[in-house]
């Protein structure tokens, strides 16, 4: 198998040295190159259409990262730019808020199971932290047990530079799937805990995806009830993907709170907290949440636009249907290729990652993502990928062919002994 050609990224370069000048590191966080591979992805996106990227320099992908989430659909969704921009025609900034924030939260408390009240935000952090905040309110505790990321705030964020001792140490980390490691730290921390949250679906950074092990969300469940906590889904990622009520409706387990974002609104910003009428009441009156842009309704109008066209194409069922086959097209090529990878993950989100056979597991992990984005292919070492709407069928055969290819040429250049 030949290497794929180099691709010509000389723009996104100049871009990302200009970038430099006026803002650290070029960019922030997770879309920094070294988390793709430097020097053959590109870094700097000039459009989008359907399931594909172009970049600065006029190269054409099929995206499987879709934004890292929010890209549920495709790139540029006529109607919902229609329904956006009839709603900016009458103003969507205003000292009060509109009629069409009832509207959402009603279709909110519709669709997700666990939802009696809605509160509308911005961004997936506004909300996790809002639901730690309701919950240290409502149980009158400061500890927080927690599983997943969960945004850059304070209470969660992994890198402890710029946070202050006496807030990180109030969040323990638990185990996915290790009913045992959760009770141990409730027993361990009892009556001090406001919280568990996790995401249903396990998935930290680098490591595979995990389904929620047969009765683990039940046993979380049934822990916060034992231990008088308060349980928080964060459903930012699988939520209006797993099901459109999150991975509480496709599991069937109902969490007291719980968090969207992302797929909510097709990659315009706005997330929303969910739950129980009598823990989301302490917003009423003891506990303070409020943000000058909460209520735009831009986003407002493209989340009500998304969901009626998830509903109208029957979209989950489909990228459940789809996903499954290209998960199994996955299990297929790893075994044709003998490959050392594990495919895991669930149909809307798959994933592979490089076993740890011997000393070259790396080298492998970053040959693969140059041939594959060599190919056409955009996809992320370090998170899971995902399958959106607007994939063709076509995109998902080629995409399966890249990943082939890729993988024969590792498996010729890095034989495992
Ligand atoms: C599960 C989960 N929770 C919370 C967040 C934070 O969301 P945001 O980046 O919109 O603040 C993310 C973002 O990746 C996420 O994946």
């Amino acid at each position: 198998m030949e290497s794929a050609a180099k691709l010509n990224l000389t723009r996104s370069m100049e871009l990302i040295k200009e970038g430099r000048e006026t803002t650290p590191g070029g960019m922030l966080g997770i879309r920094r190159p070294y988390n793709f591979v430097e020097g053959e992805y590109p870094i700097f996106i000039e459009k989008g259409y359907g399931g594909h990227i172009v970049d600065v320099d006029g190269n054409d992908y099929i995206d499987m990262l879709c934004s890292y989430g929010p890209i549920i659909l495709g790139y540029v969704e006529d109607e919902i730019n229609q329904a956006v921009i009839k709603r900016m025609e009458d103003g969507f900034c205003f000292s009060l808020v509109q009629e069409i924030q009832n509207e959402l939260q009603q279709k909110l408390i519709d669709l997700i199971p666990c939802a009696e009240m809605a509160v509308i935000a911005k961004t997936g952090s506004d909300v996790t932290t809002m639901a730690i905040r309701v919950a240290r309110g409502y149980t009158g505790k400061n500890k927080i047990l927690r599983c997943g990321y969960h945004g850059w705030h304070d209470w969660c964020v992994e890198h402890k530079g710029g946070v202050p001792e006496s807030i990180s140490g109030l969040t323990e980390e638990f185990k996915y799937g290790d009913l045992e490691d959760l009770r141990m730290k409730l027993e361990a921390s009892k009556d001090e805990i406001a919280c568990i949250i996790i995401t249903p679906v396990g998935h930290p950074t680098a490591k595979e995806v995990i389904a929620p092990p047969k009765g683990y969300l039940e046993g979380v469940r049934a822990l916060a009830n034992d231990y008088g906590v308060v349980l928080i889904f964060d459903e930012i990622r699988t939520g209006f993907r797993v099901a459109m009520g999150g991975a509480g409706e496709r599991y069937g387990v109902k969490p007291d709170l719980a968090t969207f974002g992302k797929a909510m609104a097709n990659g315009f910003p706005i997330s929303a907290l969910v739950g129980k009428k009598e823990v989301m009441k302490v917003m009423e009156k003891d506990v303070f949440i409020s943000s000058t842009f909460f209520p735009n309704s831009l986003e407002m109008a493209a989340s009500l636009k998304c969901i009626e066209i998830m509903q109208r194409e029957n979209v989950i069922e489909s990228i459940w249907q789809r996903g499954g086959e290209f998960l199994e097209s996955l299990q297929k090529i790893k075994e044709k290729n003998n490959a050392p990878i594990t495919v895991s993950g669930i149909p809307p989100m798959p994933f592979i990652t490089f076993d740890k056979v011997d000393e070259l597991y790396k080298e492998r992990r970053t040959e693969f993502y140059t041939q594959a984005i060599r190919r056409g292919l955009f996809i992320q070492p370090y998170h899971h990928w995902y399958i959106c709407h607007r994939h063709t069928d076509a995109d998902l055969v080629y995409a399966l062919k890249a990943i082939d290819e890729s993988l024969m040429y590792v498996m010729d250049k890095y034989p495992v002994h």
